[in-house]
Order: C-alpha cells, then sequence, then structure tokens
C-alpha cells in the first residue's frame, strides 16, 4: 500500500504563534511515526512576520503554498511591533485576507471542559463539567468586511464608520454548516443575534429561521440577542449545543467561551467553506508571553487535531485529543492554568501519553 501524505502549510506568524505551533508540530510527528503517515510541513511567514520579511501580512508566496496545502496549521499573528502599521499592512489585515482567499466562510470553535480542568475554572465546578457546545462563526463577512468604511476628518471633528453587512447567501450557507453539525452532536441550535436593533439580525434571523423549516425541521432552533447570550453561556454553558453567531459576535462569544476551561490557551479552532481549511488557536500572539516557554500549546495541538480530522486522519486526530486530556488528566499544566509546565514540556508530555495510548500500525 502506498504510504499516506499529509501536506500542512505552517504559518507559525507572530509572538507565541511560532513555540505553539512547533510543539503541535512534535506532537504530530511523534504520533505521525508510529501510524506511518507521512507529514510534509514546511512553515511560510504571515502577519508580522510576513511583513517584516516581504512587506506584507500575506506574502503571495505564503497564499501559493497554502493553496496547495492539503491543510494549514496558523499560529496567531500581530503584537505591538506593528502598532504603526498602516491598516491594510497590518498583521491582523493578513489573517482576514487569508480566510478570505481561503473561501473559510465559517469558524467552527468547540469548547469542552475536560472533567480534569472544571475544578480549576474560575466559575463554579458543577456549572462548567460537562460543556460540550460548538461555536460556529461566520469568517468572511459582517463588519469585519463590510463597505463603506472609514476613518475621516480632523480632531475634535474626525469621524469614523463601519458597514455590518450579510447578504442572505452569506447566512444561509454558514447556517446550513451549523445544522448540519447540531445533527451530528445533540440536535440543537442557537442562532445569537441583535435582532431588536439592526437590520442586519432581522434578516439573520429569518433566513436562519427559513432554512430551518425548509431543511432541518428536525433540529430544535432557538434564538437568543447576544447580550442575553452572553450572559446565559456563563450562567449554564450546559444549555448549548451550536452556537451560531456572526464574525463580531462569534469573535467575543468565543473568548468569553474560554472562562469555562479557564484560558484561550485551550481553545481551537478550524476555518472551513473552501477547498483548503485553516485551523488556528482561538487566542492571539500573547506578546506578554513570548519567547519564555510559558504559553499553553494546547489549543495549537487540538487545532491540529481538527486538521486531521478534516483531512481525514482520524486515529491521528483521536491520538492527539487522549493526548491532551491525558496530560490534563496527569495534574500537567502550564502557567495559564496554574501550573508550571512549560510549552515544551506539556506538548512532550501529550507527546508520551498520545503515544503510549495509540494501537500499533494501522
Ligand atoms: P491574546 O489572545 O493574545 O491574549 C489574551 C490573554 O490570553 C492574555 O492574557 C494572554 O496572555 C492569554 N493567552 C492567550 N493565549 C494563550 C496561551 N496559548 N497560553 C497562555 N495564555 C494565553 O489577545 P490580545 O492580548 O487581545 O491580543 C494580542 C495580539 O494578538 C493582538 O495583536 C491581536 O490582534 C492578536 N490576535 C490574533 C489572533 C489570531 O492570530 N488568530 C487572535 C486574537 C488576537
Ligand atoms: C480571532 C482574532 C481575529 C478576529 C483578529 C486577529 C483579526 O481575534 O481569530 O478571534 O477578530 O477574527
Ligand atoms: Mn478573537
Amino acid at each position: 500500500m502506498p504510504e499516506k501524505t499529509l501536506t500542512i502549510a505552517v504559518l507559525p506568524g507572530d509572538g507565541i504563534g511560532p513555540e505553539v505551533t512547533r510543539a503541535a508540530m512534535r506532537v504530530l510527528y511523534a504520533v505521525a511515526a508510529q501510524t506511518g503517515l507521512r507529514v510534509v510541513a514546511d512553515e511560510y511567514p504571515v502577519g508580522g512576520a510576513g511583513f517584516d520579511v516581504a512587506g506584507s501580512p500575506l506574502p503571495d508566496a505564503t497564499l501559493a503554498a497554502c493553496r496547495q496545502a492539503d491543510a494549514v496549521l496558523l499560529g496567531a499573528v500581530g503584537g505591538p511591533a506593528w502598532d504603526g502599521v498602516p491598516y491594510e499592512s497590518r498583521p491582523e489585515a493578513g489573517l482576514l485576507r487569508l480566510r478570505k482567499a481561503l473561501g473559510a466562510f465559517a469558524n467552527l470553535r468547540p469548547v469542552t471542559v475536560p472533567d480534569a480542568l472544571a475544578e480549576g475554572s474560575p466559575l463554579r465546578p458543577e456549572r462548567v463539567r460537562g460543556t460540550d457546545l460548538l461555536v460556529v462563526r461566520e469568517l468572511t463577512g459582517g463588519i469585519y468586511f463590510g463597505d463603506p468604511r472609514g476613518l475621516s476628518g480632523a480632531a475634535p471633528q474626525r469621524t469614523a464608520h463601519n458597514t455590518m453587512r450579510y447578504a442572505e447567501h452569506e447566512i444561509a450557507r454558514v447556517a446550513e454548516v451549523a445544522f448540519e453539525w447540531a445533527e451530528r452532536r445533540q440536535g440543537r441550535v442557537t442562532s445569537v443575534d441583535k435582532a431588536n436593533v439592526l437590520e442586519v439580525s432581522r434578516l439573520w434571523r429569518a433566513v436562519v429561521t427559513e432554512l430551518h423549516a425548509a431543511r432541518f425541521p428536525h433540529v430544535a432552533l432557538d434564538h437568543l440577542y447576544v447580550d442575553n447570550a452572553a450572559m446565559q453561556l456563563v450562567l449554564d454553558p450546559q444549555a448549548f449545543d451550536v452556537i451560531l453567531t456572526g464574525n463580531l459576535f462569534g469573535d467575543i462569544l468565543s473568548d468569553l467561551a474560554a472562562t469555562l476551561p479557564g484560558s484561550l490557551g485551550v481553545l481551537p479552532s478550524a476555518s472551513i467553506g473552501g477547498a483548503v481549511g485553516l485551523f488556528e488557536p482561538v487566542h492571539g500572539s500573547a506578546p506578554g508571553l513570548a519567547g519564555r516557554d510559558i504559553a499553553n500549546p494546547a489549543a495549537a495541538i487540538l487545532s491540529l487535531a481538527l486538521l486531521l480530522d478534516h483531512t481525514g486522519h482520524d486515529a491521528e486526530a483521536r491520538a492527539l485529543r487522549r493526548g491532551v486530556e491525558a496530560a490534563f488528566r496527569d495534574a500537567l499544566r502550564t502557567a495559564d492554568l496554574g501550573g508550571t509546565a512549560g510549552t515544551q514540556a506539556f506538548a512532550d508530555a501529550v507527546a508520551e501519553r498520545a503515544l503510549a495510548h495509540e494501537p500499533q500500525a494501522l
């Protein structure tokens, strides 16, 4: 049988991005050596790193490599070093361009609280234990991308404006993703909007309701205003299965959801919809932690597990997840979760446990 090959474009980015992506790749190499998967992974600059070496936060060569890969693993972009650069050249603009270029309109952000982390959660353990929800965030539209946008005038009379816009098809295609995930999970979708104030949200609610009636009547659907959704997420996270929402609300709610397991450092994501998926932790470049071997690599490792799911490498995906869970069970924690394990040591512990549990070569 020919050897299976997985080609990953690795975009380490800025701040802690390089540390956590390299830690995650080390875990994958260890697992792949055992299962017989051949991994071809090259690194390409993105974000501030792209700006520094090629004058662009998304260099052409980086985008070309992403398009040719089976999947993309991204660390994080941004940091104070690029605060002064023009908007179109900012690291964050490069990431938005990459998502758009790859057609990654659906951002899946699973939030679970492993039993071992419930006790350490900043929220009461009995509230958060058993949390298993999926935020489906629209990723290539809404106020992030709407025109017109701009900043004009001179102080003290400056004005600025952005446009929140969704076309019907953009809402329907991400809603379809959410309903399909609900079918495979607990069968419930909560659509989050601000329909009591915004026309965009009224259209959002109408399109979601129509799609539900036409194709997914067997899925339970309810709607929450985003302010209430934020409160419910903290008060009763177990009440949620799939949360469907737009770009801006999804960004905010998913960081809020990090309070459930206790750190952004454990939340992974998958940005999908086009031919090549982009897998990226929910967290940013955490500049204060960069280069100190203290960042939590779990979100990057679990993003890699989502990449493996998406490319059909189920055994390797399971191994990575089991490794992370076992490391938590064995009380290994990086500083964000109150522990003393370094980035590298945590990743090594994950690799060891992933291998210990993985059956022999497939
Ligand atoms: P951030 O996610 O970098 O950090 C928020 C908080 O979480 C900080 O206290 C940080 O120390 C902590 N944290 C984040 N990841 C962690 C990890 N792996 N381990 C331990 N602790 C972790 O958000 P921020 O501080 O608002 O933004 C910093 C920079 O990152 C900005 O330039 C921002 O634009 C960028 N950013 C990038 C992405 C991305 O690339 N996907 C996402 C969010 C923010
Ligand atoms: C995220 C980040 C990005 C976003 C930024 C860096 C553009 O916060 O992935 O959550 O807002 O989408
Ligand atoms: Mn964010």
